[in-house]
């Protein structure tokens, strides 16, 4: 709530124009290797305060709570191993690499 919502909003659907909507990117990024990436790499949450365990775990209660789209009984939960491994890398191109993972999910746009 202190963290991330004023921009996500309670729901995840942000501001148009400003901050996209989360509600259907969350399960279809969460699902391939360099969506799982840019769900940590992103500065909303890679800079944030909170501990590698700590985004972790919102990122596992963002996609239980805010997605539109259910979790996948298979979908892997993220560890704070996990949120290590690739925090430390920075994006690049934030947008770009965005609008290739929502191209490459139909589910997601
Ligand atoms: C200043 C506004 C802002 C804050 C605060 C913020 N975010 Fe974001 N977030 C964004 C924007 C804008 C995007 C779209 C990608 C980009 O341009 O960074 C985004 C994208 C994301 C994404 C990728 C999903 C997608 O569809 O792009 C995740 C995951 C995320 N944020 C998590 C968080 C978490 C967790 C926090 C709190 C610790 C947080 N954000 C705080 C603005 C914010």
């Amino acid at each position: 709530m202190l963290q991330c919502m004023g921009c996500h909003t309670p729901d995840g659907r942000g501001e148009p124009g400003h901050v996209p909507s989360i509600r259907n990117t969350l399960v279809p990024f969460a699902n391939t290797a360099e969506g799982r990436k840019f769900l940590v790499q992103v500065p909303g949450s890679a800079q944030s305060k909170l501990s590698d365990a700590e985004l972790a775990e919102v990122l596992n209660w963002m996609i239980d709570n805010l997605s539109a789209i259910s979790r996948p009984p298979q979908l892997r939960r993220f560890t704070g191993g996990e949120v290590a491994a690739y925090r430390g890398t920075p994006l690049v191109s934030v947008a770009a690499v965005r609008a290739r993972l929502v191209a490459a999910q139909p589910a997601a746009q």
